[in-house]
Formats: C-alpha cells, structure tokens, sequence
C-alpha cells in the first residue's frame, strides 16, 4: 500500500448481500472502488454481529485491492493474529475497545498490517494524541457504531479539522464512517478526510446482476467529495 491523500471511496460491505459476499466484492471494485470496508462486530462491543475472521478469510480472494478491516470488538487482542492471516491490509480497532491501545496497535502493525483507531462520536480527537506514530489511519465514527443506513452526526465535522491538526506531516489516512451520501461527502473532504466508508449510499438501487448502479454511486461520492476540495 502506498500513501496519498487522493479521495478513496469504501464501500462497506454491511449493506451487500450476506449470500453473495465474493461477488458483491469484486462488482464493487469493477466498478470502481478504491478500498473494501469489512464490519466485524460482536454483539458486545456494539449491538449487533456480523461476521468474524474466517468470513474475512473466505471474502479475501475476491478482493484485489485494499482490504480495511474495521472491528467493532471487544476485547480485540486475541483476534488480531486471524485477521491479519486472513489478509487484512489495515486493522481498525476501537479506542474505546479496551485499555491497551498502545500495545493493540503494535502488535497489529508486527503481524505486518496496517493499524487503525476508530473513535466513537463522543470520543474526543485526543484520545490518539500518544499513539499517532503508532498509527496509518484514523477513522471519524460519524454514526454511533452497529449499523448501517443511519443518519450523518454534523457536530464530528470539527473533529475531522482537529485531527489533521493533530497528524501534521504524519502519513495517517483519515478515514469516515457512518451517513456518507452524497450530501455529506463534501464537507467531509473539504474538513481534510480522504477515506469516505458507504455502505447504503454506495449499495443503493444495485446488485451483482446490476453493478452498473453501484459505479454510478461511487462516482457520485467521489464527485460530491472531490468538488469541495
Ligand atoms: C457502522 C459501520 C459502517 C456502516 C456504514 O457501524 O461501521 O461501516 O456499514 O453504513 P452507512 O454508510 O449505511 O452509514
Ligand atoms: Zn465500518
């Protein structure tokens, strides 16, 4: 993987057809994806469950490109090694997920992946103000994590100018998750973010059998991001 700061757009594959996950992959990035986004939660952490390591395993071939693997569990440490087995490329776990994130993300970047922190809404930016070089990606919780389809949190748009403040010249991607539609990718881009998560924005009106609708949604997003730079 290399760093930029260009508009990546990762669609979240909590809002694609749990019976057809390796085909929902690969219409995504033929239609032009730049990142998959893949939801693991436990039910504990969040209320809801999703999939663990061995369906991040089991998708991972049909993905070509970057796999961004966001966990919404706790406690995290014991399922680090599986993920990074099962071919993640970036590991995002929760600062609120346990009281060692120091020694997360340092083990998550010896099992050779990249290390992310996730901060919930009323998290503040500060929470990774020690571990920014431990880091490759910050991602703005802008939902209250579990589920897909809900609605933009706007007071999380400061935090983002915040956060670039905070990172400098570090090369830390900033990531954000939750409500991205084309209404509300401009000001996240224009706030300084470059990873845009869409799990319904992007899924929307498509399907295997019509991914032509998933394209026209991702360049939507794009568009909507890159015309407020
Ligand atoms: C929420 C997940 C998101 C979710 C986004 O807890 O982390 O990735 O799938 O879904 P939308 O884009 O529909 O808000
Ligand atoms: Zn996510």
């Amino acid at each position: 993987m290399t760093f930029d700061h260009s508009i990546k757009i990762a669609p979240s594959i909590l809002a694609a057809d749990f019976a057809d996950f390796g085909r929902e992959c690969e219409a995504i990035e033929a239609q032009g994806c730049d990142w998959v986004h893949v939801d693991v939660m436990d039910g504990h952490f969040v209320p809801n469950i999703s999939f663990g390591p061995q369906m991040c395993k089991a998708i991972r071939p049909h993905i070509r490109g970057v796999m961004d693997v966001h966990l919404m569990i706790s406690p995290v440490d014991a399922y680090l090694e599986s993920l990074a087995e099962a071919g993640a490329d970036i590991i995002t776990i929760h600062a609120e997920a346990g009281p060692h994130l120091d020694r997360s993300l340092q083990y998550i970047r010896s099992l050779g992946a990249k290390a992310g922190v996730a901060l919930n809404p009323s998290t503040p930016p500060e929470a990774i103000e020690y571990v920014l070089d431990r880091i490759d990606l910050v991602c703005v919780m802008t939902v209250n994590p579990g589920f897909g389809g809900q609605s933009f949190i706007d007071s999380q748009l400061p935090k983002i100018a915040r956060l670039v403040e905070m990172i400098g010249e570090r090369e830390i991607h900033i990531e954000i998750d939750g409500g991205v539609t084309t209404d509300t990718a401009g000001n996240c881009a224009a706030m300084g973010a470059d990873v845009l998560v869409a799990g319904s924005a992007v899924f929307k009106g498509g399907s295997v059998a019509a991914p032509e609708v998933y394209g026209a949604n991702i360049r939507a997003i794009r568009k909507a991001a890159q015309a407020a730079i």
